[in-house]
């Protein structure tokens, strides 16, 4: 279509809808407003719903080292199989015993399920490995099959090799698996030598294609995935996971960086923490570390944002006592310390060369440190204050990121902000989950006063303060705890109002991030998968239209203000009431010389738009990205049908008005949609 065609094409769209009122915003394309932060769309990262294990890292073996408080998790055994317990690495010292039958026939066998089976593909090559040695020394063979259970007889093996031990030390060995076919429920199956007894350990198996192609790597759709939506700011490694249901399981990264087969294992408390979605086979093995945590941020260009643990156990689940008493902080404060050098410390320093050991002398330039999660009241303000004062004296430039708690407002909230400024901390973690009356502006406390929520809630923010992170947010529907399209439109129009206040606003990440399909204890969640497939919710192309359009500097977009009289006084286009659900947002890209409205029409009724484009003049093309979704607002994306609901480019001329020729978009934003247009400037 050319300019005239698409014209005539809007002009009749445009009658067909002639009665809706037009709704007409003005955008000031002269004067830039504050800077958007290059962190401000990212991922928030935590070890819930098989997120690392079982998901984003690619080891497809449960339990490969008998670490588990029931060792034979996840693995059948026959024959004579002995749990031993004085390994080659200390902190997983278990290892099983391999003893032969005596029978030529009767096999001494170990068999892993993976999680939820072992999703490999025919053709692709997976990397086997083990650590093993004879204890009497000599030579023995291990078998190795790849096997898919649900087929009896020759069939049945997907792939075999084996490997030839030798000598009475611990030594690696690696092996080649090739699938002759795709089976999203394999199991691994390792066979002692029917003479000699064999001692096997660290019993891993990797895709070879994982991201970056990294033998400790992560799996290449997910890690895709992340990539795709342009993450600025990353997150991790939680959440309540920081703190542990006690203190004893919380999250400590000193275990999680080093040789992966000496990581000691740790619980993981979303394997019991919802009664109704038990996991007891849910642990952490720390394969996904700090290191590959960091490397992951360098891979996509985003500043980590790592959160350690403040001496708080989970505050919802413990009382006073279970905290570290204020004269037991210093191995906390320690930690944060040492994870600064970790990161940043010369490849000499004591961690820096634990970095450096792990291949990657190079410091990583971390900027951001979380201290607490989601922590609340004085046990937390109180515990705060030597952390801050030890970060400040070493590391002047690391940006504290403090939290306002688990609620999203209220009393508690306030106080958590107020104890915030009084330590100077430089960005506050706030959460939120909340229902579509609290996304769309429309929320109100049991006395019926309006919430501060939705797109208008940051305007009135205190500009002095410290800056705004809103570390975890989902539009949860009520009755409705599931993706469902029409509140990541929700979602889309509450980014409006981030997007607005990107001076006091600098991060935003949507949580959580990762759920398998059959192992999820939390929902809506970002991405989901099986062993073999992924598909993006709609909250996920919502992050990345905004990740991707982010602008660098805000542009003023204004409606009149219907209570105004005069007909004078103009208001952003945000909140319920405006303009009939419509919420908008500008910004101006440097590097492209872009102008970039977002639009979300969160009605339910197609709406005519006039935009004028201020400053701007003649006709032009604006390039349009658009999610939009004609079935029904409960509709997903789904495993089976990854790509129904997605975002889908066009094009829309601007005609040019008036004696000034002013540049004028004009359109029809269909009923809750999402509608993004970029115009040259
Ligand atoms: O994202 C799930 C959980 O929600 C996080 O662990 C916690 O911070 C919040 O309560």
């Amino acid at each position: 279509m050319n300019l005239k065609q698409i014209s005539c094409a809007f002009a009749l769209m445009a009658s067909l809808s002639a009665s809706a009122q037009q709704h007409v915003m003005d955008v000031n394309t002269k004067k830039l407003g504050a800077p958007v932060s290059s962190t401000m769309y990212g991922l928030f990262f935590e070890d819930i719903n098989y997120a690392a294990d079982g998901g984003l890292y690619a080891e497809l073996v449960k339990n490969r080292s008998f670490e588990f408080p029931n060792p034979y998790t996840g693995w059948d055994i026959s024959g004579k199989v002995t749990l031993m317990n004085d390994g080659p690495f200390d902190k997983n010292p278990h290892y099983v015993r391999l003893a032969p039958s005596g029978h030529r026939d009767k096999h001494t066998m170990i068999e892993n399920h993976g999680f939820f089976g072992m999703g490999v593909k025919g053709g692709e090559e997976y990397r086997f490995s083990i650590w093993a040695r004879v204890p009497d020394g000599g030579n023995a063979k291990l078998w190795i099959d790849l096997v898919d259970n649900a087929t009896m007889g020759d069939d049945q093996k997907l792939g075999n090799t084996s490997v030839d031990v030798s000598g009475k030390e611990w030594k690696k060995y690696t092996a080649i698996l090739k699938p002759n076919r795709t089976f999203a429920k394999a199991h691994l199956r390792v066979w002692g030598d029917s003479h000699v007894t064999t001692d096997v350990e660290h019993v891993s198996l990797f895709p070879v294609n994982t991201y970056k192609g990294r033998e400790n790597g992560m799996r290449q759709d997910l890690a895709k995935a992340l990539e795709d939506l342009h993450p600025g700011v990353f997150r991790f490694p939680g959440g309540c996971i920081v703190e542990g249901t006690d203190l004893a399981t919380r999250y400590q990264w000193k275990n999680t960086v080093g040789p992966v087969e000496n990581r000691p294992l740790n619980e993981n408390r979303w394997h019991y923490t919802f009664t109704n979605r038990y996991f007891p086979d849910y642990f952490q093995t720390y394969g996904l570390g700090f290191f590959e945590f960091f490397q992951l941020c360098e891979d996509f260009g985003c500043e980590p944002l790592p959160v350690l643990s403040v001496g708080l156990a989970c505050q919802f689940q413990n009382g006073d006592d279970a905290h570290a008493k204020m004269d037991e902080l210093q191995p906390f404060i320690d930690d944060c310390l040492d994870l600064i050098e970790f990161a940043n410390g010369p490849a000499d320093s004591k961690w820096g060369k634990v970095r450096a050991d792990m291949g990657h002398p190079a410091p990583f330039n971390m900027k951001f440190l979380g201290i607490g999660n989601e922590q609340w009241d004085t046990p937390y303000y109180e515990r705060l204050k030597p952390f801050v004062k030890a970060v400040r004296e070493k590391y002047p430039n690391i940006k504290i990121v403090g939290t306002s708690g688990p609620d999203s407002e209220g009393a508690m909230f306030e106080k958590g902000w107020v104890a915030m400024k009084d330590q100077k901390a430089d960005l506050v973690d706030e959460h939120f989950y909340r229902n579509e009356e609290w996304f769309l502006g429309q929320a109100k406390d049991r006395d019926g006063n309006k919430l501060n929520c939705g797109a208008l809630r940051y305007d009135s923010y205190d500009r002095k303060g410290p800056k705004v992170f809103a570390g975890e947010y989902a539009c949860h529907g009520r009755g409705k705890k599931w993706n469902h399209y029409e509140t990541s439109i929700y979602e889309a129009a509450f980014m409006t109002g981030i997007e607005r206040n990107a001076d006091i606003v600098e991060m935003a990440t949507y949580a959580p991030l990762f759920a398998h399909v059959e192992g999820w204890q939390w929902r809506p969640d970002m991405i989901w998968y099986d062993n073999l497939r992924t598909f993006n919710s709609v909250s996920y192309y919502v992050q990345q239209m905004y990740a991707m359009n982010k602008g660098t500097n805000v542009l003023s977009l204004t409606t009149k203000d219907p209570a105004d009289a005069k007909g004078k006084k103009t208001i952003p286009v945000a909140g319920q009431d405006v303009l009939d659900g419509l919420h908008a947002t500008a910004v101006y890209e440097k590097s492209t010389n872009e102008v970039i409205i977002k639009v979300v029409n969160t009605s339910k009724k197609d709406q005519p738009i006039k935009i004028n484009l201020l400053d701007m003049k003649g006709e032009r093309m604006a390039q349009t990205i658009t999610l939009k979704h004609a079935g029904s607002p409960d509709d997903e994306n789904t495993l089976d049908n990854p790509q129904m609901i997605r975002p889908v480019n066009g094009t829309l001329a601007c005609s040019a008005t008036g004696k000034k020729q002013q540049t004028e978009l004009n359109d029809l934003v269909p009923r809750l949609s999402f509608r993004i247009y970029k115009i040259k400037k």
